[in-house]
């Protein structure tokens, strides 16, 4: 059940050109969280209200004994703009933590992460959770270019293989991220013969447009965290719907922010160019 909770800015730095990292105090939703949620973030100070909509961010990382939810966004327009100006001790209101996350399973399968630009931000908690429960993620991530790269060295801390690509090859493999999916899979397959693989990603849509072509040609399950712009965050305007397709092939629209923003690979209906 998300709670709204007045959070205190704990730390605030810049990681990137336009990249903040933002750690909040707000015990209960970092004790609630799973990997994939999302908070949903007044951006504006203490004393205005403007601009009114909150701002969904996903849960990068919690810190369940201290309290800390860590946020990492991209500065791209009004409100993230506010959120930067945010100054420690200052206090940010919070609702969260909201959605559908990923499943992590029994952990039968080997996971494949998959991360595109900002992308990456849940799939720290992830990978943090899965190596909890034992297994290694191999982390393809990728970027731009290397100035955009994040959040490597934290994956590597939480124990998972992370590879990187960059579009124009100024830092690790050069290509698109689902370029070297088949090479993941292999590289995994070599390692533990026998033992299945699961994609779960996270990126701008072409790039799961990718993966799930990549999922269904290979037959590899797959769970994929879409954004999409919302306004209530609470299921109740229907602005983020989303076409989705059942197993038995009835179509219809489901919400980003109630029943995702983490759906089956399977099940999304992407829009066509
Ligand atoms: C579930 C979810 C989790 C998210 N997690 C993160 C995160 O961890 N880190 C992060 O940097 N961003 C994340 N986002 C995107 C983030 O919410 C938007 O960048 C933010 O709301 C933009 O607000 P703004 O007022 O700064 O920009 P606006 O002025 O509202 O928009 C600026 C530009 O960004 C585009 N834009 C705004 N919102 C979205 C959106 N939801 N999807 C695609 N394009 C958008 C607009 O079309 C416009 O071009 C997430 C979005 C969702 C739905
Ligand atoms: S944002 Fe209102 S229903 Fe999802």
């Amino acid at each position: 059940m998300p709670v709204s909770a007045n959070a205190a800015v704990k730390t605030i730095r810049q990681i990137i050109s336009g990249v903040f990292r933002i750690v909040l105090d707000c015990p209960p939703i970092a004790s609630e969280a799973s990997p994939g949620q999302f908070v949903h973030v007044a951006v504006s100070g203490a004393d205005s209200t403007d601009p009114l909509l909150r701002r969904p961010m996903s849960v990068c990382d919690v810190d369940v004994f201290q309290g800390g939810v860590t946020l990492v966004f991209r500065v791209v327009g009004r409100g993230t703009r506010e959120l930067a100006q945010r100054r420690e001790g200052e206090t940010v209101s919070l609702m969260g933590p909201i959605g559908h996350g990923f499943e992590l399973g029994m952990q039968v399968r080997q996971p494949l992460l998959v991360a595109g630009g900002m992308g990456i931000a849940p799939l720290l908690f992830l990978s943090k959770s899965l190596r909890a429960a034992g297994s290694v993620p191999l982390v393809l991530a990728g970027f731009a270019r290397s100035r955009d790269v994040i959040l490597i060295d934290d994956f590597r801390g939480y124990g998972a293989e992370v590879h990187v690509v960059t579009e124009d090859g100024t830092e690790g493999m050069t290509g698109r991220v689902t370029d070297y999916m088949d090479w993941a899979a292999q590289e995994m397959a070599r390692r533990k013969p026998g033992n299945e693989i699961e994609v779960y990603a996270c990126g701008p849509m072409p790039m799961l447009r990718a993966v799930q072509e990549w999922c269904l040609r290979s037959g590899v399950p797959g769970q994929v965290s879409l954004e999409s712009r919302m306004a209530c965050g609470t299921g109740a305007c229907l602005g983020c719907a989303q076409l989705v397709v059942d197993p038995g092939g009835e179509k219809r629209y489901e919400r980003v922010c109630r029943e995702g923003p983490v759906f089956d690979v399977r099940r999304v209906i992407f829009p066509s160019d």
